[in-house]
């Protein structure tokens, strides 16, 4: 294990913001783990760096997650389980499956930040969240020094949500996932954006390869890429509000999406608010919010995270104002 002092983040966050770590080590090898415990500087974990705002210089020590491989656990007549170093690029292990026809994960194709964010975040996107083939999550829990293996059930998984973001935050270094995928897939393509890519494409049978493939395609025309310009996907949650709340706003605005969630609940796109209340497109200086998806703030250049984080304030502030919503932030922030 080497310890650095000093380091900068920027290649380390998909925002590209520049700040430094205090001390900086990286875990090659599970037994470096115990060594990093041992040392008595306050440890904060990153994975792919593509669900964070940095807004400050980082005091004590970032970990990063380096820890690469994926086995297959065991199989049978329809499914495959896929053991996966937490370190492992995440479309990597979507472009591993796809290759395998191994269904589960093709919809999330794309989604930036490694396979140890996966659980952190349930990542989702159209119509799939990642908590539906995930077996189990094994993580070193720091205070005890050992590892853990908590199931589906424990890892607590909400929208956008899990334990390892709640109880569990800055307490367990994830190392590994289990997936369950599919090698008879049920293809999920209600996400409309998703139907009508694929016959565009002129898909003659659909398959994990076309799913994913068309997935790409939607994400690369809406979505900015973060080796191009900085950002860290949705920066807000979409909220959930109530079906009284959601009648009031029908009468001023009729055109609102909105998708059910129970009798009494529904959820809101924020990047719908966020447009409304007139920033879609905004550019000031090197931050701005992303002229096609308006839940995507983005740094042009050389932005501070304290720069975005005011944006993100001031983007709260109107939404509140007009729809009387409460955005809830997605990323994490340090
Ligand atoms: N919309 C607007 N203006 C915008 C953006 C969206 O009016 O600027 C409207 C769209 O017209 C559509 C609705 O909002 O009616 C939904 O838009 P979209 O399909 O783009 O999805 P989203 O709800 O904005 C969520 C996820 C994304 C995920 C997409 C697709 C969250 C916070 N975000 O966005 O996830 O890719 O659905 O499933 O749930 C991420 O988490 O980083 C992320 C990109």
């Amino acid at each position: 294990m080497q310890l650095k002092q000093n380091v900068s983040l920027k290649p380390y966050n998909t925002f590209g913001i520049d700040v430094s770590a205090e001390y900086f080590t990286e875990v090659n090898d599970i037994f470096d783990l115990s060594e990093i415990t041992e040392l008595p500087q306050q440890k904060r974990i990153l994975g792919g760096g593509s669900n964070i705002l940095l807004t400050h210089q980082v005091s004590g020590l970032v970990v990063h997650n380096k820890l690469k491989g994926i086995t297959i656990e065991k199989e049978d007549d329809n499914h495959i389980w896929l053991n996966v170093q937490a370190g492992e690029v995440w479309h990597d292990l979507v472009l591993y499956a796809i290759n395998k026809g191994l269904g589960g994960i093709e919809n999330l194709a794309l989604i930036p930040g490694t396979v140890g964010a996966s659980p952190m975040q349930n990542i989702g996107a159209y119509g799939v969240e990642v908590k539906d083939t995930i077996e189990s999550v094994t993580f070193w829990y720091w205070k005890e020094k050992v590892f853990l293996t908590y199931s589906n059930r424990d890892c607590a998984f909400g929208y956008r949500d899990s334990i390892f973001k709640t109880q569990l935050k800055e307490k367990a270094f994830i190392t590994s996932v289990v997936y369950k995928l599919s090698k008879k897939p049920k293809y999920n393509i209600s996400y409309g954006a998703v139907e009508q890519e694929v016959e565009s494409m002129g898909v003659k049978e659909l398959s994990v390869k076309a799913i994913a493939y068309a997935v790409m395609n939607i994400r690369t025309s809406k979505l900015p890429d973060p080796k191009k310009i900085g950002n860290a996907g949705s920066f807000f949650k979409n909220p959930t509000i109530t079906k009284k709340h959601f009648k009031l706003l029908c009468t001023r605005y009729q055109s609102i999406p909105s998708y059910p969630i129970s009798e009494d609940m529904v959820k809101i796109p924020a990047g719908w608010l966020i447009e409304r209340s007139g920033w879609k497109g905004y550019k000031k200086g090197d931050i701005g919010v992303h002229a096609k998806q308006a839940l995507v703030l983005v740094n042009y250049g050389n932005a501070k995270g304290t720069e975005i984080w005011k944006l993100s304030s001031e983007i709260l502030k109107s939404v509140k104002e007009q729809f009387n919503i409460e955005l809830e932030r997605e990323v994490q922030v340090w």
